[in-house]
């Protein structure tokens, strides 16, 4: 069956399913995402992450749990693939999965990678299905390429640190990420992990029953990040093709990073997600260090491929109002046809044909518009998508500080030890 007709069959029946193995019903989110919202309780779980004692007692309480099934074959990394810690040369950047990749040597370890590439080690290294990997990388290489020939992109940013890499703002980039600050509040800084992010979420976790960075941990610390940058970020906006990468990317916590299979014995444990996101307690400070991505010792990927399908399912199992099955299918498609002049990415200036090359890449992988249904395009092709951008500080009037934040990753030193309130750079950048 062409995967399009499932994806649609499967999105229209999301909505109506009372739970689906474990997931919520679109009910329990709502109520759980309202009472996070709850300003007395977002005191409270802030509190919780600020005191040493606190997190220590909440982190020491995360330890211990092991995956009830795994299979020899899904061990990672592989004989042959060999953690090394990146140069300073080497680019990384957002994506903490891609950057592991690239510290075994699944990825080239100087972070310029290709398309093709991509799509084999994250199949290899993490089990993620060829048609979710595509649906990413054709976003990605439309918006952050330099060299749309060779289809290749850098994870972190390019020798001039402005235009193209995975940093690259409001393309695949966005706001309201697990555990990386906002790109305007933190003054360029989308790429390193936040360590009071990271507090936050150990903080969630501790109350999960089963002590894990589950999907319901991950929807709590959605709920609590959404909250915060409406409050905060005057730039915050809803591109429907980064919003959706913002919910996939709390649902890949429990689904890639679980020793073994979530849902199926796998355990999404603090040991498996701190080591992969590159999260080290400092048990002195209460702070966490950002260090290399690295699988921990005894590490199963899962055994299933996770595509386009179950991504969806618990996208929209996390989603808000703002996403329906309707609206994910048809802004995914549309998304393409209305990336903005704006939005593209500086070796892309013939629009055309670069889109028709994104277009042809879904059709591979069973995605078109006819498969789709999508009956209209509900977003022009304009600017007006950027609230404020000429705001000092917006899209349009970049302050030339935030330069400093956009750099390739940067490791072993604490980022963000408090919450960034104040965007345009005014808060002090690397504390
Ligand atoms: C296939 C190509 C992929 C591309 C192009 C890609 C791209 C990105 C980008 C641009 C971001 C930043 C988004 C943001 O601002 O939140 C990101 C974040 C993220 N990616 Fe990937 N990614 C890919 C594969 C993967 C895989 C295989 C995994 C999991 C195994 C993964 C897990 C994540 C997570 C968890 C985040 C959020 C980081 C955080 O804030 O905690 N990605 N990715
Ligand atoms: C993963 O699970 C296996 C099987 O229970 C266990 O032996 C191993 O220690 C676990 N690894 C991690 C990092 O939790
Ligand atoms: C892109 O890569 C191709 C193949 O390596 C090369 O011929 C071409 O000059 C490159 N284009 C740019 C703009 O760098």
């Amino acid at each position: 069956m062409k995967t399009s007709s499932v994806l649609l069959a499967a999105a229209s029946a999301v909505s109506a399913l009372p739970g689906m193995g474990g997931i919520h019903s679109r009910e329990d989110t709502l109520r759980m995402l309202t009472e996070a919202r709850d300003a007395e309780q977002l005191e409270k779980r802030q509190g919780l992450g600020g005191i040493v004692g606190g997190l220590l007692d909440a982190v020491t309480g995360l330890l211990g749990s092991v995956a009830a099934s795994v299979d020899p074959d899904n061990k990672r990394p592989e004989p042959g693939y060999k953690f090394i810690a990146p140069k300073p040369t080497d680019s990384r950047g957002p994506c903490l999965a891609l950057n592991l990749l690239a510290n075994y040597g699944y990825l080239p370890r100087d972070g310029y990678v290709k398309f093709g590439q991509v799509v084999d080690a994250t199949s290899r290294g993490f089990n993620m299905g060829t048609d979710l990997s595509s649906l990413l990388l054709v976003f990605t290489v439309l918006t952050n390429t330099l060299n749309i020939t060779t289809e290749s992109f850098y994870l972190g940013t390019d020798a001039s640190n402005h235009v193209g890499g995975l940093n690259r703002h409001d393309t695949v980039e966005c706001e309201i990420s697990p555990n990386k600050e906002d790109y305007y509040l933190g003054c360029g800084d989308n790429h390193h992990i936040s360590s009071r992010l990271f507090k936050q979420n150990v903080g969630y976790a501790a109350q999960d029953p089963n002590k894990e960075f589950s999907l319901d941990t991950m929807a709590a610390q959605y709920a609590e990040s959404a909250s915060f940058s409406q409050k905060y970020n005057p730039f915050l906006y809803y591109f429907p093709f980064p919003s959706i990468v913002s919910l996939g990317a709390f649902a890949f916590y429990p689904n890639f990073f679980s020793n073994g299979t979530y849902r199926a014995g796998g355990v999404a444990n603090y040991e498996s997600v701190s080591s992969i996101i590159g999260a080290k307690l400092d048990k002195k400070s209460g702070d966490f260090i950002y260090v290399p991505e690295r699988w921990p010792k005894n590490w199963y990927r899962r055994s299933t491929p996770y595509g386009i399908i179950p991504a969806l399912t618990d996208i929209l199992a996390l989603g808000t109002d703002n996403l329906t099955p309707q609206t994910i299918l048809c802004d995914v498609y549309d998304g393409i046809n209305s990336v903005t002049p704006l939005a593209l990415g500086g070796a892309l200036e013939d629009g055309a044909a670069t889109i028709s090359w994104a277009l042809n890449k879904l059709v591979d992988v069973g995605i078109s518009k006819t498969a789709l249904g999508c009956p209209v395009c509900n977003l022009s092709p304009n600017l007006n998508l950027y609230p404020n951008k000429k705001k000092k500080g917006g899209k349009l009037n970049l302050p030339k500080s935030q330069y400093k934040g956009t750099g390739n990753n940067v490791y072993n030193k604490v980022y963000f030890k408090d919450a960034p309130t104040q965007p345009m750079c005014q808060h002090s950048f690397n504390p």
